[in-house]
C-alpha cells in the first residue's frame, strides 16, 4: 500500500509534493487548515483526500491516519521572526501537537515519518560553511529550537519503538504559490514588490548569506525519500550555493530588467549572518542532483507571480 498523508499539504512546499506524489503514483491525503490558501491544490484537488481540521485539536487529528503508511509532517504555525514574540505559543502549536501525532504514529506502525526541519535555524550561528549535519545545534530562535527538539523525539521515537523517519533541514525553496505576502521567502517577497513597484526593505546591510533552493528541486528528495532505506536520518537539502541579500537583489533586477527602491533598516538579532548547507550527504546517499539555477529560478518565479498579481 502507498498511502501517503501530509501535514500542512495544503502550503506550498506540501502543494508541490503533493503534486508529485500523485506524478508517482501514490495515493494522497492532505490535512489543513479550513481555510487554507485552496488555489495551491485548484489542479489536482479531484485527485486526492482532503481533510480540513486544526494540527492543535486532537479530536480533528484522531482518524487522520486510518489506512495511511507515510507521513509527511509539514505544519508550522510560526516563522523564526514570530516565534520569538510568543515562544509559548510556539512550544503548545508546534511541540505539544507533533508530539500527540508521533504518539499515534507509533501505536499505528506507521511505515515511515518524514519531517521538514529547518536548516537556516537549527544549527544558530555557523562555526563552518558550509554547514554539514553532524554540526552543533544552537538555535537563536524559538523556531530552531522547536524544530530541534521535534528531531530529537524522532530520535527517542526511533531507538525506542522502531519508528522510521528521515528529517530533511531544509534552507531557503522558493517558487511558484510561495505567498509573496508572508515574512518568509525574500524572493517572492522582493519580486512582489518590483512588479508593484513598492519599497523594499533589508533589514541589516544586505551582507546576510543564504542558501536558496527551487522548491522542484526541493521536493524530490521529500519523495524519494518515502522507499530509501540508510544508516541516515537527517539531511540538509538545499543548494549548497551561498548568495547575500545585495547579490540577490541584484539578480532580480537583472531577471526583471526592472529598477528597486530599497530601505536599509536595523538587522535584526535572529538573522544568522550566513547560512549554506553541505549537502554532500545527500548527494551520495540519495543521488540528489538540483536542477535549477537561482537566476532560471528567479524567471521562473517572476513569470509565475506576474500571472497572479497583475
Ligand atoms: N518555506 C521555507 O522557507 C521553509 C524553510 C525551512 C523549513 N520550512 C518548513 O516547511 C514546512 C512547510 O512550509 P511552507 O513554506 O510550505 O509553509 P506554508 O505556510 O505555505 O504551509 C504550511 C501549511 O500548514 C498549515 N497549517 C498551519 N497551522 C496549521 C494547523 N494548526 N492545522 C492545520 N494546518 C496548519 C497552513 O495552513 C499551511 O497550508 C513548515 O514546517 C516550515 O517550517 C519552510
Amino acid at each position: 500500500m502507498n498511502n501517503c498523508i501530509i501535514y500542512g499539504g495544503g502550503g506550498f512546499i506540501g502543494s508541490h509534493l503533493c503534486e508529485e506524489l500523485l506524478k508517482r503514483n501514490y495515493n494522497v491525503t492532505i490535512f489543513d487548515k479550513i481555510n487554507f490558501a485552496k488555489d495551491n491544490i485548484k489542479n489536482f484537488k479531484d485527485k486526492i483526500k482532503v481533510i480540513e481540521g486544526d494540527f492543535n485539536n486532537e479530536y480533528d487529528l484522531l482518524s487522520s491516519l486510518d489506512g495511511i503508511d507515510y507521513v509527511y509532517h509539514l505544519v508550522s504555525s510560526t516563522l523564526p521572526a514570530s516565534s520569538n514574540d510568543n515562544p509559548v505559543y510556539d512550544v503548545e502549536s508546534n511541540l505539544i501537537s507533533t508530539l500527540r501525532l508521533l504518539q499515534d504514529v507509533v501505536k499505528r506502525k506507521i511505515k515511515k515519518v518524514i519531517f521538514v526541519s529547518s536548516g537556516g535555524t537549527v544549527y544558530g550561528i555557523p562555526k563552518a560553511i558550509p554547514i554539514p549535519e553532524d554540526h552543533s545545534r544552537q538555535p537563536i530562535c524559538s523556531y530552531g529550537i522547536t524544530k530541534k527538539t521535534i528531531e530529537d523525539y524522532l530520535y527517542m521515537f526511533s531507538y525506542l519503538y522502531n519508528l522510521d523517519y528521515t528529517v530533511f533541514r531544509l534552507a531557503n525553496p522558493y517558487g511558484e504559490r510561495q505567498n509573496p505576502l508572508y515574512a518568509q521567502g525574500v524572493i517572492p517577497v522582493f519580486l512582489k514588490k518590483i512588479l508593484l513597484k513598492e519599497e523594499i526593505v533589508i533589514w541589516g546591510d544586505g551582507s546576510v548569506r543564504r542558501d536558496y533552493i527551487y522548491i522542484k528541486d526541493a521536493i524530490m528528495p521529500l519523495v524519494n525519500s518515502l522507499e530509501h532505506k540508510s544508516e541516515y536520518k537527517v539531511f540538509n537539502l538545499g543548494s549548497g550555493e551561498g548568495y547575500s541579500v545585495n547579490e540577490l537583489l541584484e539578480m532580480i533586477k537583472k531577471v526583471t530588467n526592472m529598477d528597486a527602491k530599497v530601505k536599509y533598516v536595523a538587522g535584526r538579532k535572529l538573522d544568522v549572518p550566513v547560512s549554506v548547507l553541505d549537502i554532500s550527504l545527500l548527494k551520495k546517499e540519495m543521488n540528489y542532483a538540483p536542477k535549477i539555477e537561482i537566476e532560471k529560478g528567479i524567471e521562473i518565479t517572476y513569470n509565475y507571480l506576474k500571472e497572479v498579481l497583475l
